[in-house]
């Protein structure tokens, strides 16, 4: 259709007709299931607008529907700090704890609370934050405090309404939260793809979901068939209702899909009865959920009720059993571990548990395996609970052949060779050789990953081919690559190889303490690794430190403090770190905490510490409180009176809660530690 060029103003006119028209009609294919033009005449309005759009490219608004195909690619995520924390749930598992629940919450209420039941979808949580009805930011949830900027991705997200109807338009802000999810057609077909293109397939629809939002490239994430539900407001009072189901039907009617299996209920045993239907609905939704929510409706109940650190009381998860399934056993094979504990892996008749093909199951250790007296040929049950790795939990003995051969743990190292060795007081059996070709692979691909230094682009597969290759024998080895060595293995190519270098350059210079966690020394985990780090500032004096003066810290106890000392004894420790200073790997400094308090800001008050704090260490921590005067505890006692509670906290928390001392979390912990050190 040719026609005239449009004046500026005819284009502006023209873009925003375009722009509401299509934001009726996407809102109607995919909130309201009920399209009122077919596609093809949605996609010649799009195409019009993305036109239009490019030969006025300051008219795109942040609205626009092209925002729906990806913007421009980002280099990383930026953080984002969560006005409120998003919290998590508590978990429950039966009838009788649900009671437990309702028990608890009306002996707290003056009046009979109702419940909002709703299905536990099983996604990434986010949030997403409209300004005057527009949608200008959203996250990934984090660590509840902090999360990953992914407002690009998310507009690509086709329920996600860029904009709001209704009197919601007007507010000047609403933070909606909800659950971005992969429908199972989407995943089956999105695997399909990639196993056509030669890609690794997800292992289910959530991990799918969740590698298809976090990509650097919004367009892929456009390419990928995203869904959404809300399920709650960060700030419920800006839309002025007084219950959480009044809530979702107003974010209904501002344009968000609502799953259309929440149901109100007026007692316990309507929640039970719900329970129990969701439980038989499940197998034929075309998503997957992992149990149901189950929330105290009215917000001002909610209010007296409160949050813990790290979840609300007014609402709890109650999770579906795990997953079970029979299959027979095809192969049993020993994976050597990084730290060469031997693990049996059983090799499945592939099955389905809840959608997720189950290729594999783990027979844990040598125990297990002999418990079960697995043999080849075997019928056995398969568990599959959450993201967990599927185990074998049973033999069927019933329909054991005959013919079913034995299987016996072995001897040796399927990798090396070298005789296996099971200590007195443990279940794992190991390879010691300190050389073991397979325990070298699995250490590199924890030093490279998530876990270690997160080298984008350096997964299982690309490290296990440098090793083939014989391009990397060691983890310094990464810090002297080649571009023209990389580009010349099977399938990288110069692209590919760039990027690697490009991402390994990145990581040239690290924290203290990524770089411990990355050396992947027995015992130590992120929590020990920052531990030390801030302790001890730098290597060299971590590697001087008597066993003393490690037993010394707070946190540290015999089992860490002799594996950290073993560690930095060896003499092939010693020749490690000469080859990464050798390759260019430098230490950033690491900061020391401000403590500028006055020094008797927190005088007579006693601080216990217990979970993850996220933005700072908790050595950082203890000498802030310290430096203002306090005193820091190492248990719960009637000495103390605060508990800080981070991330995961553990029973102290339950206990602090029952003493009723003060609980901060880690915002609440900043914000005083801020108030101190300004004096105030
Ligand atoms: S409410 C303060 N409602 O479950 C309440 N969460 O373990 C926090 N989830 O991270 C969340 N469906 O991603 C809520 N209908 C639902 C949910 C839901 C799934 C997820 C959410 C959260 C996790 C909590």
């Amino acid at each position: 259709m040719a026609s005239k060029p449009l004046s500026r103003e005819q284009a502006a006119q023209r873009l925003e007709t375009l722009r509401r028209e299509l934001h009726l009609h996407a809102h109607r294919y995919h909130v309201l299931d009920d399209p009122l033009i077919t596609d093809a005449e949605y996609d010649q309005l799009f195409r019009e607008l993305v036109d239009l759009e490019s030969a006025f490219p300051d008219l795109v608004t942040p609205d626009s529907p092209s925002h729906r195909v990806g913007g421009a690619v980002l280099d990383a995520f930026q953080q984002v700090r969560h006005k409120k924390p998003l919290l998590s749930l508590d978990n429950i598992f039966n009838e009788e704890e649900l009671q437990d629940f309702a028990t608890r919450i009306r002996k707290a209420l003056p009046d009979k609370p109702a419940f909002m039941a709703e299905p536990k979808l099983d996604g990434l949580a986010v949030e997403l934050v409209y300004e005057q009805g527009v949608f200008t930011s959203g996250s990934t949830r984090g660590d509840g405090l902090v999360g990953e900027d992914i407002t690009a991705q998310l507009k690509t997200v086709a329920g996600i309404p860029l904009k709001l109807h209704g009197p919601a338009a007007a507010l000047p802000e609403l933070q909606v939260r909800g659950e971005v999810f992969l429908r199972r057609k989407g995943f089956a077909e999105l695997n399909r793809k990639r196993l056509a293109a030669g890609e690794q397939p997800f292992a289910n629809c959530r991990n799918a979901a969740a590698g298809s939002l976090r990509q650097l490239d919004p367009a892929v994430t456009a390419s990928r068939p995203l869904s959404f539900f809300v399920y709650g407001a960060g700030n419920p009072e800006a839309m002025q209702v007084d219950s959480q189901s009044r809530l979702l039907q107003a974010l209904g009617e501002c344009g968000f899909p609502v799953n259309p299996l929440i149901t109100l209920c007026k007692s316990e045993d309507e929640v039970v009865a719900q329970y129990r239907k969701l439980q038989e609905l499940r197998p034929g939704l075309d998503y997957d959920i992992d149990g149901m929510v189950v929330k105290v409706d009215t917000l001002s109940q909610q209010e007296i009720l409160g949050a813990t650190s790290h979840a609300p009381r007014w609402a709890v998860a109650w999770k579906f059993p795990p997953s079970q399934a029979r299959t027979s056993v095809e192969a049993v094979e020993f994976q050597v571990g990084r730290t060469g504990v031997i693990t049996p892996v059983a090799t499945l008749t592939p099955i389905s548990i809840d959608g997720v093909v189950v290729r594999k199951a783990t027979l844990h250790n040598q125990d297990w395996m002999e418990r079960l007296d697995i043999r080849l040929g075997d019928t056995v049950l398969v568990q599959r609970a959450g993201d967990v790795i599927p185990e074998v939990v049973k033999v069927i003995l019933e329909n054991r052949e005959d013919s079913a051969e034995a299987l016996h743990f072995p001897e040796a190292c399927p990798v090396c060779g070298q005789a296996l060795q099971r200590r007195a007081d443990e279940v794992a059996v190991r390879c010691v050789n300190p050389d073991c070709g397979g325990q070298l692979v699995r250490r590199l691909i924890h030093f490279a990953g998530k876990s270690g230094l997160d080298i984008v682009g350096l997964g299982k597969k690309q490290v296990a081919a440098l090793v083939n290759a014989g391009l990397v024998a060691d983890a310094p080895d990464f810090f002297q690559l080649e571009a023209s060595a990389l580009a010349a293995l099977d399938g990288w190519g110069e692209k590919s190889a760039a990027k690697v270098l490009a991402a390994i350059e990145q990581r040239r210079e690290v924290e203290l303490s990524r770089f411990l966690m990355a050396l992947g020394i027995r015992h130590v985990g992120e929590v020990t690794a920052e531990l030390l780090a801030a302790h001890f500032s730098s290597l060299e004096s971590l590697q001087a430190a008597t066993l003393d003066e490690l037993l010394a810290l707070d946190g540290i106890g015999e089992e860490v403090a002799s594996s950290v000392q073993e560690f930095f004894h060896r003499p092939a420790t010693q020749s490690l770190l000469e080859r990464f200073t050798a390759a260019g790997l430098r230490i950033r400094p690491v900061q020391q905490a401000k403590t500028q308090a006055r020094a008797d800001a927190l005088q007579g008050r006693v601080f216990l510490f217990t979970g993850t704090l996220s933005s700072l260490s908790r050595d950082a921590a203890k000498q802030a409180v310290k430096a203002a005067g306090a005193q820091v505890a190492s248990s719960i006692s009637k000495r103390v009176t605060d508990l800080v509670a981070g991330a995961k906290p553990g029973s102290k928390l339950v206990e602090a809660e029952r003493l009723g001392l003060t609980i901060l979390d880690e915002a609440a912990f900043l914000k005083l530690m801020q108030e101190v050190q300004h004096g105030k």
